[in-house]
Order: C-alpha cells, then sequence, then structure tokens
C-alpha cells in the first residue's frame, strides 16, 4: 500500500496524472491537494472523484500547518508536485505570484517531507515536475539534454528553475530521495484556454481572430499529455534517485505552421470551406522576452526506462479538437467571468 500526495492534481497536467494513478493502481491511496485557482478545475475529474482510493483536499502548498497535518494523517510515501502558477503570460503581469507558489510552495513541501521521512527515507520519493523552458532557448541548431546549463528568461522559468535548484539542495544537503523531470509543451484535453492551442480552438470555434505573437516563427516541442501522465508514471516507479529526465515528444513545430494545421483540422470539423479559419490568423506585439526555441532530447528516458510517446502530432491534435468541441459545458464555463477581463487586458 503507498499512500501518495499529488500536488496540483486539479489542474491541466495534474488531472491526467491523478486519473492515472487513480484507476492504474487501486491498492494506492492517492491525495489530490489543490488550491483551486483559476487554472484549477475539479470537473476536470468527476469521472474518478468517487473513486475508494482517492480524496481531494482544497488548500493551498504555501499552507505549513496543512501539509504537516496532512503528511501526519496519510503517511504519504510519495509527493508528486505538479501545482504551479504555469503560465509565461501572466508571470511578465504577475511575478511576485510565480515566485511565492513555484518557489516558496515548493520549499513547504521539501521541508515538510524532509522533515517527516528524515528518520527512515527508504522507499520514498519526491518527484518534482518541471519543464524544458529552465534550460532558456535554442537557436535554429542544438537540443537540451540533462546538463544543459540552466538559462531561463521569463518570472516563471526562472521560478521553475529555482525550484529544481532548490529539489536537488535538499537531496544534496539532507539525502531527500528525489527525482526531477524536465518536460516540453504538452497538448490535449481540459488544458485551460490561456494557452495557444486550447486558446486558438475557442477562437476560431467563435470565429474570433487568432493571436500570433510575432511572426510565429518560435518553435515549441510538442508532447501529448497523455504520453507526459505515462512518462511521470515511468519515472515515479523506475526512475533513479537524484537524476534528472527529460520528457519531450521529439515534435517540432513554428508557431505559426502548427496553428495553420489546427485550422485545416477546425474546417474539416466544424464543416467549413479549407480557409477559413486560416483567415482568423493575427500577427500581434511579441510577448516580451520570448524563448525562439524549445527541444528535448528524451533519450536517457526513452533507453534507460524504456518510454517512448505514443501519438503522432496530427491525430492527438485531432482528438484534442474532438474533446474541445464534445465539451462545451466546460470549455463555456471556464472562458466565463474572470478569463474576459484576462483575454481583454492581454491582448487589447
Ligand atoms: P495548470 O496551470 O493547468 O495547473 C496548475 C494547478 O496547480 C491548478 O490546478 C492550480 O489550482 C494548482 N495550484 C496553483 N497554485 C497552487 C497552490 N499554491 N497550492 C495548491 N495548488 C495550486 O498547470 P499545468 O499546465 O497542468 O502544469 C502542471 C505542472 O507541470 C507545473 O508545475 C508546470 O510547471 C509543469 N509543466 C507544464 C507543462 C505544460 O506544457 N503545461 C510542460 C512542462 C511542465
Ligand atoms: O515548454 C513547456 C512550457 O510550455 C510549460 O512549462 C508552460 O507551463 C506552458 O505554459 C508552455 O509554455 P509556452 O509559453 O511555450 O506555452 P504557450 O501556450 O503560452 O505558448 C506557446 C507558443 O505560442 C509560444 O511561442 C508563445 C506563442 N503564443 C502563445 C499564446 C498564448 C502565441 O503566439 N499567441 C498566444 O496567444
Amino acid at each position: 500500500m503507498k499512500s501518495i500526495l499529488i500536488t496540483g492534481g486539479a489542474g491541466f497536467i495534474g488531472s491526467h496524472v491523478v486519473r492515472l494513478f487513480v484507476t492504474k493502481y487501486p491498492e494506492y491511496k492517492i491525495v489530490n491537494l489543490d488550491k483551486l485557482t483559476y487554472a484549477g478545475n475539479l470537473q476536470n475529474l468527476v469521472d474518478i472523484e468517487k473513486m475508494p482510493n482517492y480524496s481531494f483536499i482544497k488548500g493551498d502548498i504555501l499552507d505549513k500547518e496543512l501539509i504537516l497535518k496532512l503528511f501526519n494523517e496519510y503517511k504519504f510515501d510519495g509527493v508528486i508536485h505538479l501545482a504551479a502558477e504555469s503560465h509565461v503570460d501572466r508571470s511578465i503581469t504577475n511575478p511576485l505570484e510565480f515566485a511565492e507558489t513555484n518557489i516558496l510552495g515548493t520549499m513547504v513541501l521539501l521541508n515538510t517531507a524532509k522533515n517527516f521521512w528524515q528518520k527512515n527515507f527508504s522507499d520514498k520519493l519526491f518527484y518534482h515536475i518541471s519543464t524544458d523552458e529552465v534550460y532558456g532557448s535554442l537557436g535554429s541548431e542544438g537540443i537540451f539534454t540533462e546538463t544543459t546549463p540552466y538559462d531561463p528568461h521569463s518570472p516563471y522559468s526562472a521560478s521553475k528553475a529555482s525550484s529544481d535548484h532548490f529539489v536537488r539542495a535538499y537531496h544534496d544537503t539532507y539525502g531527500l530521495p528525489i527525482v526531477i523531470s524536465n518536460c516540453s509543451n504538452n497538448y490535449g484535453a481540459n488544458q485551460f484556454p490561456e494557452k495557444l492551442i486550447p486558446l486558438s480552438i475557442n477562437n476560431i470555434k467563435n470565429s474570433r481572430t487568432i493571436p500570433i505573437y510575432g511572426k510565429g516563427e518560435n518553435i515549441r516541442d510538442w508532447l501529448f499529455v497523455e504520453d507526459h501522465a505515462a512518462a511521470i508514471d515511468t519515472i515515479f516507479h523506475g526512475g533513479k534517485n537524484g537524476e534528472t529526465y527529460n520528457i519531450g515528444g521529439n515534435n517540432e513545430w513554428t508557431n505559426i505552421e502548427l496553428i495553420r494545421l489546427l485550422c485545416k483540422i477546425m474546417d474539416e470539423k466544424l464543416g467549413r470551406e479549407t480557409g477559413t479559419s486560416e483567415k482568423l490568423i493575427t500577427f500581434v506585439k511579441d510577448r516580451a522576452g520570448h524563448d525562439l526555441r524549445y527541444a528535448i532530447d528524451s533519450s536517457k528516458l526513452q533507453n534507460e526506462l524504456n518510454w517512448k510517446p505514443s501519438l503522432q502530432f496530427e491525430e492527438g491534435l485531432k482528438k484534442t479538437v474532438d474533446w474541445y468541441l464534445t465539451n462545451e459545458i466546460w470549455l463555456n464555463n471556464v472562458v466565463s467571468g474572470d478569463y474576459q477581463n484576462y483575454y481583454n487586458k492581454q491582448y487589447n
């Protein structure tokens, strides 16, 4: 019997990880701790919320007393830490919130785990979920490996880089058993429509313009979210103490080419004449400090732990579009209220 704390489990990636662990490991107790910020949504988990091995706790990773109380109550053997402020554009307007949640919140969890486990670290694991953005930006050549020096540029990536350093510091200083994974851009169901793909799907559906930063030449390496969740499962169970694993799709696209493909798929799905959605593409002011290119070398994970991405991009994108078109209520709920204020401030 394992007792596992998953933080940020009501968010995009977290909800896929929670579902995978709750359904695949009925003998584990899974506790999902989430503050339910604008990005957290319990609708993401309705299908598993009544499972006997699952509990949800609404709470903040910065709340030391709560975290200690949960460790005492559930006697966690493992932590899978996903809770974070995750959107680069929001980090540009509100950097302090990112430092608090991503750096201090991670430290609260590390410190509690260290204090709670320190008499016996065996069979314990603190797994920190991080991003490829900590490595900085590539030119047209090169690829991020696990030994690429950190060079973050946005307040978001700087806060994630800092949290990664603290996780390693707790391993080196106190012997806390840890693993870290750094993943590339995820896409799929349940992603909040502030991120490029769901924002564009929602705008195309409503015949609104698709805002592309700069010239659309920036490159990202896209991975289907369920493949990320499978990688997290693989690393949680097979990763070596103290190690870092890169996770990526080996699937680089310029933003403009990706959006052209998405427009083609949306035209087909919505029964619109080919070329209709592309007319919505609008080039807007570039993101400050916009990283040009990310590309991940995940060969360590593939060779040592036998993980690989399962889906081709076009297939994954079609599945994603289908999910957003089918789950209209989910989409309409999350784009009501505050989202409109955010959108108007960000894009007007
Ligand atoms: P998300 O924004 O969709 O979800 C974040 C979740 O964390 C939300 O449910 C939110 O309510 C919760 N949360 C935020 N602050 C909290 C706090 N103080 N206490 C408790 N819960 C809190 O994010 P996501 O895209 O699912 O990313 C999850 C993790 O994966 C993050 O750590 C992110 O840095 C990392 N990551 C994301 C991507 C990506 O492409 N989305 C890629 C690589 C790594
Ligand atoms: O690389 C992993 C990271 O991927 C994660 O750590 C982050 O949490 C996640 O948000 C994502 O960061 P990006 O900044 O790459 O994702 P985003 O969807 O915001 O943007 C993808 C690309 O599209 C980027 O080059 C900026 C561009 N973009 C984005 C938006 C929202 C646009 O051109 N227009 C937009 O409106």
